[in-house]
């Protein structure tokens, strides 16, 4: 009985290291090593290549070694018939939330404007936003939206967030459903999408939205690159309805060197790392997950087919 790891960066052999030290008897393999493909019983996977999967024919589940599932859902050719976990964990939570407040933080207060004009010699001071001055709306109000709000109202940001339905969260007004979309929409100065990427929310950040939102708006992605339609953000910025974004997350990653967004000043591009599983935060869960497999107790954190995360 076996757990393989199928993941194409270079990380699976310090995830093999945290596995194993945090439980010696339990044989972790990388897909990449020789090993009896038949006796593996757990697939952890994080952008696994399409088909590798279906060299392993005794799999009682699969996990998500991050927070979203997507990618699993885009294989047809992955087991969907066995359950799926994912990861949930406070801190892949906390510094997805810390992420945020900084490219708010940067945004409100120009840092970026000023380090192109030191690079230039210019000296220019501009006018800067306060944290009293802008309404955040959370575009999903799952685990990271849920924390990356309560710490924005904490910090004493006017908060909302939109969800499919409605949430009881202290001092964040709740909006649900495409009915509140547009409510919530008018309200959001900053946008921030957290939302899990599935067919309903494929091109969610498209022209229809971004019409929605106040004049000068802010977008943040920090989801996935397939929430947003790009040609739409690249208008709206020329058209100044909206007056920059940061994204983390896009189409094809890495970024393409010819796509648009390299050159476009009011872009701020981060390589898809605003909150990365940590293997000592992320390992126990992992380790619990296969036990409670073996004892035939139900997995942690598992995924809805049906909603696609
Ligand atoms: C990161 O993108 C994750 O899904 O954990």
């Amino acid at each position: 009985m076996s757990i393989v790891i199928i993941r194409q960066d270079d990380k699976i052999e310090s995830w093999k290291k945290a596995i194993q030290s945090y439980d010696a008897t339990l044989e972790v393999y990388s897909y990449l090593e020789p090993h009896d493909k038949e006796k593996v019983e757990v697939a952890l996977v994080w952008k696994h290549p399409r088909g590798s999967l279906k060299e392993y024919p005794n799999l009682a589940y699969l996990a998500s070694m991050g927070a979203g599932v997507d990618f699993i859902f885009e294989d047809n050719t992955a087991p969907l018939a066995i359950p799926i976990t994912r990861v949930v964990d406070r801190q892949l939570a906390i510094d997805m939330s810390e992420h945020v407040l900084a490219l708010i933080l940067n945004y409100l207060k120009g840092l970026d404007t000023y380090k192109v004009n030191q690079t230039k010699k210019i000296w220019k001071p501009t006018p800067y936003k306060r944290i009293a001055d802008v309404r955040v709306g959370i575009l999903g109000l799952g685990v990271l939206g849920t924390q990356v709000a309560q710490d924005l109202a904490k910090v004493g940001f006017t908060v909302q967030g939109w969800a499919n339905t409605h949430k009881e969260l202290q001092n964040i007004k709740s909006y649900a459903g495409k009915n509140e979309l547009n409510p919530f929409l008018n309200k959001s100065d900053i946008l921030v999408c957290l939302l899990p990427l599935t067919e309903a929310t494929t091109g969610i950040l498209n022209k229809q939205l971004f019409s929605q939102l106040p004049k000068n708006a802010y977008l943040i992605n920090v989801a996935r690159g397939g929430h947003l339609v790009d040609q739409d953000l690249r208008d709206f910025i020329n058209n100044q309805h909206i007056s920059g974004a940061s994204l983390d997350v896009y189409h094809e990653e890495p970024l393409p060197k010819d796509h648009f967004f390299w050159n476009f000043d009011e872009i701020l591009m981060t390589p898809h790392h605003a909150s990365v599983s940590d293997t000592n935060s992320v390992v126990p869960q992992i380790v619990e997950n296969y036990q409670r497999m073996q004892a035939g107790l139900p997995l942690l954190n598992l995924v809805s087919k049906n909603k696609g995360y």
